[in-house]
């Protein structure tokens, strides 16, 4: 949990200098929703959905309802819905993020969960600028380097708009179609839904028909090149690298013109994914709502979590640890516990005391268990004094302090 919570402040400390608000939506919508806006192609909603129907009430018929696998298709339905676009200037943007459990079956592995955790970002509009889409990769690269997260790779690619997809996606068939009986039952239900999913197949026999097909970043037309080339141009003026790969069509129909992905350290094994995202101009529209124009991206929060190198890991361990963990000697030395751990805490120390009579050692080595930076020590003698004893966890070093004393080395 300390790990989690790193990344969740670092996240929303991005989140505010960006000028991003939260928005929390719920873990169950319709089905259709993600139908519709995720694609019905899709592996996500082909096979790894939580989808169920809901009890029939007396003046409706039951209602197929489904966990959600991702936020975005949620973000646009609940902008459109509670018309969050009027009022709006031209040119105003929306700009919100969210974090919480997404829902996919998916065979779990190593950095694969059937519930995981997104934070995710999105920014909505009337306008596709690609100086917003680099914006947002610049404030995820300042997150990826606030974290410390080592040796990640930025890919990106253009998947064109609707209307060259459609030509695009007749010369994909037709150069499929000759050996099609070669490509696994997936892809058959892939070139017979929406041709471009087949770039999402894992399957070995697939892979090597797949690395020679004609890539839709080689049918953009005139417009979407120039709006990848000016993207391209946003991040070269940042000073942020990356990798061109036209094969990366994302798992998600919803993706027009730019899409990308952060691939993480080696380390991570096979699911070394850990942000995607892209530009989903059509997706309102395919929801019933009107035109709106949508950039974002989420990361796998649990991955984050995977990718902090080991060092940053421990001091984020330490960093939650109590301040002082309080052992006391006898019936009367625990009364004047609870008083010295109290006005502590008042104080705004983190502090664990020790309620069970114990040996001092027994009660030194809990102290040490607990990670606590001090152990502060009371006996009989203490309780006279008013002088306890101060113990540095650390070094082994102890004093006889008055209280006032300890919160003004804890200040300090
Ligand atoms: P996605 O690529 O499906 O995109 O998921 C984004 C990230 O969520 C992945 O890169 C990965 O880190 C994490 N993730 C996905 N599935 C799992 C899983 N089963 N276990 C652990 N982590 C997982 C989306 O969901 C889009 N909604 C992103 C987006 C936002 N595009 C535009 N706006």
């Amino acid at each position: 949990m300390p790990l989690w919570h790193r990344v969740e402040e670092v996240a929303r400390e991005a989140f505010r200098r960006y000028g991003f608000q939260e928005i929390r939506t719920p873990i169950i919508e319709k089905t259709e929703l993600f139908a519709r806006g995720v694609g019905e192609a899709t592996d996500i909603v082909n096979k790894e959905m939580y989808t169920f129907v809901d009890r029939a009430r007396e003046d409706r018929e039951g209602e197929s309802i489904t966990l959600r696998p991702e936020n975005t298709a949620s973000v646009m339905r609940a902008y459109v819905q509670h018309k969050m676009f009027a009022d709006r200037s031209p040119g105003e943007l929306t700009r919100l993020f969210y974090a919480g459990p997404m829902f996919r079956r998916e065979r779990p592995q190593a950095g694969r969960y059937r519930q995981f955790y997104q934070v995710g970002a999105e920014v909505l509009g009337d306008t596709d600028d690609p100086a917003i889409e680099a914006e947002v990769i610049e404030m995820l690269d300042w997150f990826l380097r606030e974290l410390g997260i080592p040796e990640t790779t930025l890919l990106i690619n253009s998947v064109g708009d609707a209307a060259t997809r459609e030509a695009y996606l007749g010369t994909l068939r037709a150069v499929i179609e000759p050996n099609l009986a070669a490509y696994c039952e997936d892809c058959h239900h892939r070139y017979a839904t929406n041709a471009l999913r087949v770039f999402d197949c894992k399957n070995e026999a697939c892979r090597r028909w797949i690395v020679g097909l004609p890539t839709i970043t080689d049918s953009l037309d005139e417009a979407a090149r120039a709006h990848f080339d000016q993207f391209k141009a946003h991040l070269d003026a940042r000073g942020i690298a990356y990798t061109v790969q036209p094969e990366m069509v994302r798992g998600l129909d919803y993706y027009t013109r730019t899409a990308f992905e952060i691939i993480g350290h080696a380390g991570l094994g096979a699911q070394n994914t850990i942000v995607g995202g892209g530009r989903y101009d059509g997706l309102s529209e395919t929801l019933g709502g009107p035109p709106v124009k949508g950039f974002g991206f989420a990361f796998g929060l649990d991955r984050m979590v995977m990718s902090l190198p080991e060092e940053v890991a421990s001091q984020l361990r330490a960093r939650e640890a109590p301040d002082a963990y309080v052992v006391c000697l006898g019936e009367a030395a625990r009364a004047r516990g609870h008083e010295v751990a109290r006005r502590l805490r008042m104080n705004g120390f983190a502090v664990l005391l020790d309620g069970t009579d114990r040996k001092m050692k027994k009660a030194m080595g809990l102290a040490a268990k607990s990670r606590a930076r001090h152990a502060l020590i009371i006996g009989e003698t203490e309780v006279e004094t008013g002088s306890y004893g101060w113990k540095n966890l650390t070094t082994g070093e102890q004093e006889s302090l008055p209280l006032e004393e300890i919160v003004a080395r804890l200040r300090a």
